[in-house]
């Protein structure tokens, strides 16, 4: 069973759903930017529209009421509450959130904001964006401010969303807005930057919140899964999980350990040499900042298995191996491995912030959305995810991706993520098969998952945590 308590959710961000680009005095932001490139967006789209949430919140509050959510997670558009990213705040758009929140909470829904989900202010960017030495203040500012209007009510807090994807695809492959690819070192310092940026916005968050705050991040995980439960091929997915391989931002520790740990990881200083950012003096004390959860976005894993000398050797699925609408391997075993690997190592409670895939989904001739394959995927994730726990992985919360059908970036509208159907020409709302599932889910709290398998503990051994110089105390669970 699920813990007592458990947080169960579904998760969006403001790009992606809200629209109204150019509503009540929004800024611009990179994305808005981006998406009038040539070629950058499959089909030209734009998230201008998209699920037009910010005039339809109010309905969408019911339908997320109606499914039973106990929490959402959304994120707040920065160029929509200032829109030159410092200084003036635009009233309307701090209003949009200040009636969100309030409708959530009539709806006995809990909010859980995050403050950076990738559409930094085009202004900032102008100003040298995060290359600027002074992109962690402006991120402070706006933090406060946003702490100021909702920390009345909103106790549950993200930082950043995912730095190693729009560090890496926003100034690395240019696949992401701004679209730029930089050398690897201005990347790294790019990333430092939003590091410190993450541990001032914490900061203000503990220091002016008028309730207890709750403040975790949202980054996105690589998870090793061992081919079999033998030691030598879970100490292998072990070492692949926690491991910096090559010159890029796909692994969990380089972010992961600077903010638990205080570090930089020593695999990823030898193999980065000359292009490591400096680290100035005080700067891992603001980024390490005392966490309450770990939240993390989990898809998919690689398959590994130990070589001769213990080495992770990936382990390529098959030919005709199942796959999602997006082309990611269906992994179910990632949101086991994922949790228990990420708990050893950090001692901090686990929120899976991320989780879900996109389907074909379509309207059927009975005007239905029949969706099998999000719950055959779903069940199985959380039939992991389950099984984690009982292992002693210690995991509070879970958020599908996503509440709605949105704009999934450089893919335009294509990939289908939601719970709920969107029809983007008239912006009808069909929940699908899937959304009436996780209801059940949550009322019985994982009930309707089914009997806990009967498979052993994994892993011939226990849970192994260390908590280095962790943020949080915590107990063995072993
Ligand atoms: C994650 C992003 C989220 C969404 C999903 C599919 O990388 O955080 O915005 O695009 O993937």
């Amino acid at each position: 069973m699920f813990p007592k308590g458990f947080v169960w959710g579904a998760a969006t961000s403001a790009y992606q759903i809200e629209g109204g680009a150019r509503a009540d005095g929004r800024g611009a932001s990179v994305w808005d930017q981006f998406c009038t490139a040539e070629g950058a967006i499959k089909g030209g789209e734009a998230g201008d529209t998209a699920c037009d949430h910010y005039r339809r919140y109010e309905s969408d509050v019911g339908l997320m009421k109606s499914m039973g959510l106990k929490a959402y997670r959304f994120s707040i558009s920065w160029p929509r509450v200032m829109p030159e990213g410092t200084g003036a705040v635009n009233p309307e758009g701090m209003s949009f959130y200040d009636r969100l929140v309030d409708r959530l909470l009539e709806a006995g829904i809990e909010p859980w904001a995050t403050l950076f989900h990738w559409d930094l202010p085009l202004e900032l960017h102008r100003r040298g964006g995060w290359l600027n030495p002074d992109s962690p203040r402006w991120f402070e500012e706006y933090a406060g401010r946003m702490v100021d209007l909702l920390s009345d009510r909103v106790t549950h807090w993200m930082t950043i969303n995912e730095p190693q994807i729009f560090v890496g695809l926003g100034y690395g492959t240019g696949v992401h807005a701004p679209g730029q690819k930089l050398v690897f070192a201005e990347q790294l310092l790019i990333g430092h930057r939003s590091l410190l940026a993450h541990g001032r916005a914490v900061r203000v968050i503990r220091a002016r919140a008028k309730r207890l705050a709750q403040v975790g991040w949202a980054p996105v995980g690589r998870v090793g899964i061992p081919i079999t439960d033998s030691r030598a091929d879970v100490e292998a997915a072990r070492r692949r999980s926690m491991e910096i391989d090559a010159k890029a931002f796909w692994n969990n520790t380089w972010f992961g350990d600077a903010v638990c740990l205080g570090r930089y990881p020593e695999d990823g200083l030898r193999l980065f040499g000359a292009d490591a950012p400096r680290v100035a003096s005080g700067d891992m004390e603001t980024i390490r900042q005392p966490l309450d959860y770990y939240g993390v976005n989990i898809y998919s894993g690689e398959p590994v298995r130990a070589g001769d000398n213990g080495e992770p050797v990936g382990v390529p699925r098959g030919a005709g191996y199942p796959q999602t609408a997006f082309g990611w391997t269906v992994e179910p075993e990632s949101l086991y491995w994922g949790p228990r690997f990420l708990y050893e190592r950090y001692g901090l409670p686990i929120v899976i912030t991320e989780n879900g895939l996109s389907c074909f989904d379509l309207v059927g001739t009975d005007g239905k959305v029949h969706d099998p394959a999000r719950i055959d995927f779903l069940t199985r994730y959380l039939r992991s995810l389950r099984r984690a726990v009982r292992d002693g992985a210690k995991v509070t919360g879970y958020f599908q991706w996503s509440l709605l059908d949105n704009f999934e970036w450089a893919e335009g509208y294509r990939q289908r993520f939601g719970l709920i159907f969107v029809d983007f020409a008239t912006q009808e709302r069909i929940p699908k098969d899937s959304a009436a599932w996780y209801s059940e889910v949550i009322r019985t709290n994982g009930g309707v998952l089914g009997p806990i398998d009967d498979r052993p503990e994994s892993g011939t051994e226990a849970l192994r945590v260390t908590v280095v110089s962790g943020t949080k105390p915590t107990t063995r669970p072993a």
